[in-house]
């Protein structure tokens, strides 16, 4: 029996008395090895800073034994931080004469049989190369052809603007333009600019649910289809439609792998589970069978069609600025990643549907912990929202700076308002959460605007429409008889709509004062925001990432990425037992060119 005693007198016995070396690495023989309480490496290394740190004990339990290359390791607070952060070198740490030193190259022995040599050191934290393209699933990059999982998402009427699309698809991650709001020829316009900029490069397009105007999401995906489209993020369906199932399987064949293989690529947006079991299972027979009889589909398709799932990813959507069911990350990842594999077990599916997380990643933190969990990508919207490229006003941008966590609520949506859905948006600094909660009030209690008390009727003119009804009607109606004239028909014979279109006619102009930046209007500004606008703020507090006017997509993009394979390792060495310096085990913001830099080293 073998007994090791540490400095806190806590012993680690083995029996069988040793370990046998295999391919340089040493393996325990022991059958039993007892470890008492005492024995956590963990208490033997708490350090405040290098040159404050307790003694190490030479022969503590190390993980092993480091000898040097050609330089010797460096010492202090800095060389460890700048070890850290040169993520595509490994990094050992070793105990020099009682003191945490580092170094990124040398030979290692792992095991405790110490090998020979004078200049042989205990081993206390070894940390892999780590490059931020690591991160994330493999066949995600492939098949989007990404450098990078990250993904910017769709932020409605052009605030995921073509210039940030751009950026982001020029620089190995994927943007998806902000669609959604607009109308046909206005995604068109963008389609010719994105396809005229992006040549090879992927980019990719929202496709909103629009259960109020149908036919708006029917010609969109014509367009898509028409227009060759290969990528769309589907949000804020609570069912799938005929539309987007066309989008799905138009075009669906075998290809000379036999393999099936559908053109155009989905990515869901969802934040339910009963919405994701529809999308991580195949297209629905009844939709199939209307495709197949409106000569849209062969039948042999729609058979292939059985075989493969609704979307190729899939986008769990915790608590976010916009649509959102307010559920935590850490516990909608695990329920969207055990369904995905429940239901790819019942279909058997060549390639399962890959699950990234959205909603609160705004951090290095936030980022290394949603792939920690396991997310194939990580998507990001409202920090984007406060970037430089985003098509929103000056204004947006200097608010959402100054936000923090608590200042989003939610309030009732414009494109869903009859039905009671709400979206998360800023409330630091605008009225508009307050007002459409009380026009959203009064809509579910009165089937008229004449019925509404004369009180409130009057608040409502000089506060919110700021004229009569009878002039917002006017209003109202010259949108909806360019956008979905039928509304105006029924509006006209049903009062409790008129009042309906009317109030979403505020709620829908609302986001145009904020993105055109109307400073008659700042009080009702509509900004879609979640809390991770504060997080982000508060990490970058006192860095050069402050200022909005430094505020890139790119930038922000590589920090989330580069700092969270810099935690990951931060974390690897928390894990072996080893407790860093303070400033050393936190990554701050970093310009783009230093990153480029630190990354050129590989
Ligand atoms: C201003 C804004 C507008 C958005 N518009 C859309 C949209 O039109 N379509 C969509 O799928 N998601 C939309 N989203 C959601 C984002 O794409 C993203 O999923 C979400 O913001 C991620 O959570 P986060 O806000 O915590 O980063 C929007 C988000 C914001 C902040």
């Amino acid at each position: 029996m073998t007994r090791i005693k540490n400095r806190n007198d806590g012993i680690l016995e083995s029996w069988n008395d040793g370990f046998k070396e295999s391919s340089g690495f040493l393996t325990w023989m022991s059958t039993k090895i007892t470890v008492t309480p005492m024995n956590c490496r963990n208490s033997q290394y708490i350090y405040q800073g290098i040159e404050s740190c307790p003694s190490l004990e030479m022969n503590a339990n190390p993980l092993g034994w480091w000898q040097p290359a050609q330089n010797q390791p460096a010492t202090g607070d800095q060389a460890l931080s700048d070890a850290i952060n040169r993520v595509t070198h490994p990094l050992f740490l070793i105990n020099h004469n009682g003191k945490m030193v580092v170094s990124r190259e040398g030979t290692l022995t792992i095991g405790n049989k110490k090998p020979s040599g004078s200049d042989v050191l205990p081993l206390i934290g070894y940390a892999p190369a780590m490059h931020p393209k690591d991160l994330g699933d493999p066949q995600f990059k492939k098949t989007h052809n990404l450098r990078y999982a990250y993904v910017v998402g769709a932020m409605a009427n052009g605030i995921t603007s073509v210039d940030m699309v751009e950026e982001t698809g020029r620089n190995g991650m994927i943007g998806f333009f902000g669609a959604a709001g607009l109308l046909p020829d206005e995604i068109e316009a963008a389609v010719d600019l994105l396809q005229g900029r992006m040549g090879s490069r992927s980019f990719g397009i929202n496709l909103i649910h629009s259960p109020t105007d149908p036919e708006l999401e029917a010609a969109t995906v014509d367009l898509y289809i028409r227009r060759g489209i290969k990528l769309i993020s589907a949000s804020a369906y609570l069912d799938l439609t005929l539309p987007l199932v066309y989008y799905r399987v138009n075009g669906i064949h075998r290809d000379n792998k036999g393999n099936v293989n559908c053109p155009g690529k989905v990515v869901a947006k969802v934040s339910r589970v009963e919405v994701a079991r529809k999308f991580l299972s195949p297209p629905p027979e009844k939709f199939l069978k209307l495709l197949v009889d409106k000569n849209l589909i062969s039948a042999e398709q729609a058979v292939l069609a059985a075989v493969i799932p609704m979307a190729d990813d899939l986008t769990a959507e915790a608590d976010s600025g916009g649509h959102t069911d307010n559920r935590p990350a850490l516990t909608l990842l695990p329920t969207m990643l055990a369904l995905r594999d429940e239901i790819a077990a019942k279909y058997d599916y060549v390639n399962p549907v890959r699950i990234g997380l959205a909603g609160g990643i705004a951090t290095p933190d936030s980022t290394a912990a949603a792939f920690a969990m396991g997310a194939a990508f990580v998507l990001t919207g409202s920090i984007n929202q406060a970037c430089v490229e985003a098509g929103t006003s000056d204004t947006v941008r200097r608010m959402l700076a100054e936000a923090e966590q608590a200042d989003v609520t939610m309030a009732p949506s414009a494109d869903m308002f009859e039905l009671g859905v709400k979206v998360q948006v800023l409330k630091r600094g605008t009225m508009f959460a307050l007002r459409a909660a009380k026009l959203y009030e009064l809509y579910s209690r009165y089937d008229s605007y004449a019925e509404i008390p004369a009180s409130q009727r009057e608040i409502l003119q000089r506060d919110i429409f700021r004229c009569s009804f009878q002039e917002e009607w006017e209003q109202t109606r010259n949108f909806f008889a360019q956008r979905d004239p039928k509304q105006i028909e029924i509006a006209e014979n049903k009062p409790k709509h008129m009042m309906a279109l009317v109030f979403r006619s505020y709620l829908g102009r609302s986001s145009t004062w904020a993105n055109s930046g109307d400073q008659s209007r700042k009080i009702d500004y509509q900004i879609w925001c979640g809390p991770s606008m504060g997080a982000f703020n508060q990490w970058a507090k006192g860095t050069f990432l402050e200022k909005r006017e430094n505020r890139k997509t790119v930038t922000l993009a590589m920090n989330l990425m580069f700092g969270a394979a810099v935690d990951t390792r931060v974390n690897w060495l928390r894990y072996q037992g080893v407790a860093l310096p303070r400033k050393a085990g936190k990554f701050y913001p970093l310009e783009l060119s230093k990153i480029l830099g630190l990354l050129k080293e590989a």
